[in-house]
């Protein structure tokens, strides 16, 4: 895509300004025009009721989608279409039910107890990313997933530099950054396949080392799950959790409410994913001509379904840019883990542990307190808190 970023784009999304708060755009742009053909060649979908109706249009597809170097991703459910797409997500479903999460959940508990009674002890506050969120997500997927919990910082690295491909308009860095990350990534994954191959284990790599003896997996959609499971098992949850933590700290109402009032603990995890979408988009292509909103949209288009932007729009959520803790749990028709049948596989293992960190700072503290400058690093597509300091009392 060329990108154009002209004084009269609605959706500037090179811009800083932009970056920090894309909101004030996403709501000009949604009650002028809320399904937009953007100047670089998209379809900008703002309104919730479009996003919701595409989201389960059964005539779209990933599988056309340009990823740029993050190609190989397409070999993932993520940038699959049916029947491919069923056959790799059914390979993964059994980890993912209630009953597993549980058992993953019971690890990540057991880390953040470790992690908090550190806390406890030393000086009284820490970097809730660096500190807590981001080791107790990566704990988890890699227990999850069978491997060591090591190379914590070059995954976590790698992931957002892909992830910077994978945005509206990735620049030519961005673009040697992601093909750099999946060399290194694809590396780390075949020694990680290489030493199950010497000592098995019961993790989800062995599963899937498992269906690809059997014929059911290719080797290639064994690597890409494993990179796409590796990347999601940390980079949204870490933002939930971090984003939460700051709200708590900014709002003590938020964490007295969610120590307090034990049925207001997935308002708290709703509103907060809600208010902050940690991926601001979907995308999507037309396989058939389809008409929306008065539009005529021929097969072949591209269209980006911006669920922040239907997150906070008003027709749904009153005062939607206020975070509130007195909206109906049953009606929490958010869209931060998209819908239809790419939405999101770990939904109920991210709110399990976004719970278990909360619940367990709400059993042990009082208060969080901001003890520093909050630190972002947002791209147009991934919202990211780089540094949270918090004391706690
Ligand atoms: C707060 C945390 C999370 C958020 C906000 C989130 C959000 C999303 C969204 C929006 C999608 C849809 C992508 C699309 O339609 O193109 C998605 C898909 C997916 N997510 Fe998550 N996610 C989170 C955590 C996780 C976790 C913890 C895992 C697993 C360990 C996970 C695994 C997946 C997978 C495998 C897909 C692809 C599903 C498919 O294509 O069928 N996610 N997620």
């Amino acid at each position: 895509m060329t990108t154009l970023q002209s004084a009269t784009d609605p959706l500037p999304y090179l811009t800083e300004e932009y970056r920090a708060d894309p909101y004030p755009f996403y709501a000009a742009l949604r009650a002028q025009q809320p399904v937009h053909r953007h100047p670089d060649g998209f379809w900008a979908i703002t309104s919730y009721g479009a996003i919701r109706q595409l989201l389960y249009d059964r005539t779209l597809g990933v599988a056309e989608l340009d990823y740029g170097p993050a190609g190989p991703l397409h070999d993932s459910m993520l940038g699959a279409d049916a029947p491919k797409h069923t056959r790799v997500r059914r390979t993964h479903s059994r980890w993912f039910t209630p009953k597993a999460v549980k058992t993953w959940t019971d690890l990540t508990r057991a880390e953040v107890d470790s992690r908090l009674d550190a806390i406890a002890a030393g000086p009284g506050s820490f970097d809730a990313v660096h500190d807590l969120a981001f080791p107790v997500t990566f704990a988890t997927i890699s227990h999850l997933l069978g491997v060591p919990d090591a190379d914590g910082a070059k995954v976590r690295q790698a992931t957002y530099d892909i992830g910077k491909s994978l945005g509206l308009a990735p620049t030519e860095a961005e673009a040697a950054g992601t093909a750099a990350a999946f060399d290194w990534f694809v590396g780390h994954i075949e020694r990680l396949i290489a030493d199950k191959r010497r000592k098995p284990g019961d993790g989800l790599l062995d599963a899937f080392l498992g269906f690809e003896d059997e014929g059911t997996m290719s080797h290639e959609e064994v690597v890409a799950s494993t990179t796409l499971l590796f990347a999601v098992g940390h980079l949204d949850v870490t933002y939930l959790i971090a984003h939460g933590i700051e709200l708590m700290a900014r709002r003590p109402d938020v964490f007295d409410a969610y120590r307090d009032d034990p049925q207001l603990r997935e308002a708290v995890v709703n509103e907060t994913l809600r208010l902050d979408t940690p991926e601001q988009f979907v995308v999507r292509t037309t396989t058939e001509p389809i008409v929306l909103d008065g539009h005529a949209i021929a097969a072949g288009e591209t269209l980006v379904l911006f669920i922040g932007a239907g997150n906070r729009d008003p027709e749904v959520f009153d005062e939607p840019d206020t975070f509130r803790l007195d909206r109906d749990v049953e009606l929490s028709k958010h869209l931060a883990f998209g819908g239809g049948i790419h939405g999101c596989a770990g939904q109920v293992l991210a709110r399990a542990e976004a719970h278990v960190v909360f619940t367990a700072l709400a059993e042990r503290f009082t208060a969080l307190e901001l003890a520093g400058p909050v630190v972002h690093d947002h791209s147009d597509f991934i919202r990211s808190i780089t540094a949270l300091p918090i004391a706690v009392r």
